[in-house]
């Protein structure tokens, strides 16, 4: 027998179970993003490696470790885009974009991270994220995180928190970091392993180590949030106005500094609270304000906030059964003439925007049934002898029982008898 060619861990299949999930839940982002003014762009998963290495930050995770980079036959080094902003970044700058006052852009699709694969952690794994580039105003940073909210209310998700902070600019860091490496200094053998190797070039990270030594050794670490410059004290306290002013409820976290180095003051994430169906893997969306990436990248100054939704842990917070919004119908052709008689109704009901699938295995309606409920029908649209004869088909209620007779020329009617759409387009998101 040939060996099974399998697929490589971490890399999953999305398979009909979950996708129809994650169409609803990509609709809605879709739905909800367009009412802010947001549209799409479609970006490469592939980069020239220099992309990333001059974005997220020499001693972050992704850099260190994390990265797929190969050379390509040219001799290129290329990597799989570990997350989206600095793609986007580069597209805006390529398409010039600034040209625009603000521009409001929106993306889906796959991230690639060479992480330990557990649940909620993968080595594939996808994003939807928004950026807005061109606008410093705090009160922008609370109406983008208000429109996570939004989406997350439309989703019907419960029990997760906004956490946010501020990491201060270019200004009031500085001084930040060597207020926290003084502090840390006299704690490097409490650190782990990792933390202690960069407590000089990026002593940040060490807040945020997950590690028992590291936190409790950063407990009563100074919070950068006591030495932000006037400036970015005030935008904090906009951001926070806003928020309270949007109803959208939040905490402050000022240990929360995130895994990637182009943060400038705003940050925060949406996390599940604990014991939830998350487990450790707890942060569902995440983002910031990247003042200087732009620039960095070689386009003009241009503030910018964004975030990103982890779609594989978002998915396991919604609701399964919201997702299913048409009903299901299976057509069993009791023979030839049946078969013929149901080829016309379906395509009928198809125009109507209705799912039809049609049963070609034929034999006893028992068995025809059987694989109707195989397929969770809701319905069973059964074209027998009898019913060519009265010029009806029969339509059984797979879920709740009872059956009707319909007249066969009047899919108008099957339509609104099953409750599913009428208006010829397909399937609807949500
Ligand atoms: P991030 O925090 O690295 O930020 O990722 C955002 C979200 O992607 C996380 O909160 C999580 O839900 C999901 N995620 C990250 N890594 C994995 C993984 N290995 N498996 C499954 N899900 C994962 C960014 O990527 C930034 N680009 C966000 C941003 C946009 N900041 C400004 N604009």
């Amino acid at each position: 027998m040939a060996v099974k060619v399998t697929s490589i861990r971490g890399f999953n299949d999305i398979l009909p179970a979950t996708s129809g999930l994650w169409s609803h839940i990509e609709g809605n982002a879709r739905r909800v993003f367009e009412t802010y003014g947001f549209s799409e762009v479609r970006l490469p998963v592939l980069e020239k490696t220099d992309l990333f290495l001059r974005s997220i930050g020499d001693t972050t995770d992704i850099i260190e470790k994390q990265m797929y980079t190969f050379t390509d036959l040219h001799g290129d080094s290329l990597t799989l885009r570990p997350e989206g902003t600095a793609s986007l970044v580069r597209a805006y700058i390529e398409g010039k974009l600034y040209t625009e006052p603000v521009a409001r852009l929106f993306y889906t699709g796959p991230m690639f991270r060479y992480e330990r694969p557990q649940k909620g952690r993968y080595r594939q794994f996808y994003q939807i994220g928004a950026e807005v580039l061109g606008e410093d105003s705090p009160v922008l940073d609370a109406e983008t995180i208000e429109m996570l909210w939004v989406l997350m209310n439309a989703l019907g998700v419960e029990g997760v928190v906004v956490e946010v902070n501020s990491l201060g600019c270019a200004e009031c860091r500085p001084a930040y970091k060597e207020t926290l490496l003084g502090f840390l200094r006299g704690k490097a053998d409490c650190l782990c392993e990792n933390c202690a190797r960069r407590i000089e070039t990026n002593p940040l990270r060490a807040l945020d180590c997950k590690a028992e030594g590291c936190r409790e050794a950063t407990d009563t670490a100074p919070s950068v949030v006591d030495s932000l410059c006037q400036s970015c004290s005030e935008h904090f306290k906009g951001l926070k106005d806003a928020l309270e002013q949007r109803g959208v409820p939040f905490q402050v976290n000022s240990r929360m500094v995130r895994g990637l180095d182009y943060y400038t003051r705003t940050t925060f994430e949406v996390t599940a609270r604990a014991g939830g169906a998350l487990g450790a893997q707890n942060a569902v969306a995440a983002g910031g304000r990247y003042d200087g990436l732009v620039e960095e990248l070689g386009g003009p100054a241009t503030p910018c906030f964004g975030f990103a939704i982890g779609m594989e842990r978002l998915a396991m917070l919604v609701d399964k059964t919201l997702a299913k919004s048409q009903p299901l119908l299976y057509l069993i052709p009791m023979g030839e003439k049946a078969a013929a008689v149901g080829a016309t109704l379906v395509r009928a009901l198809r125009d109507l925007g209705l799912s039809v699938v049609v049963d070609y295995r034929g034999g006893a309606l028992k068995g025809c049934m059987k694989r109707a409920d195989r397929v969770s029908a809701d319905f069973a649209l059964i074209i027998g002898d009898n019913e060519i004869e009265a010029g009806t088909l029969t339509v059984k209620n797979m879920k709740e029982g009872g059956q009707v007779n319909i007249d066969l020329r009047s899919p108008a009617i099957v339509a609104a008898h099953v409750g599913g759409a009428t208006t010829g387009t397909a399937r609807a998101e949500g």
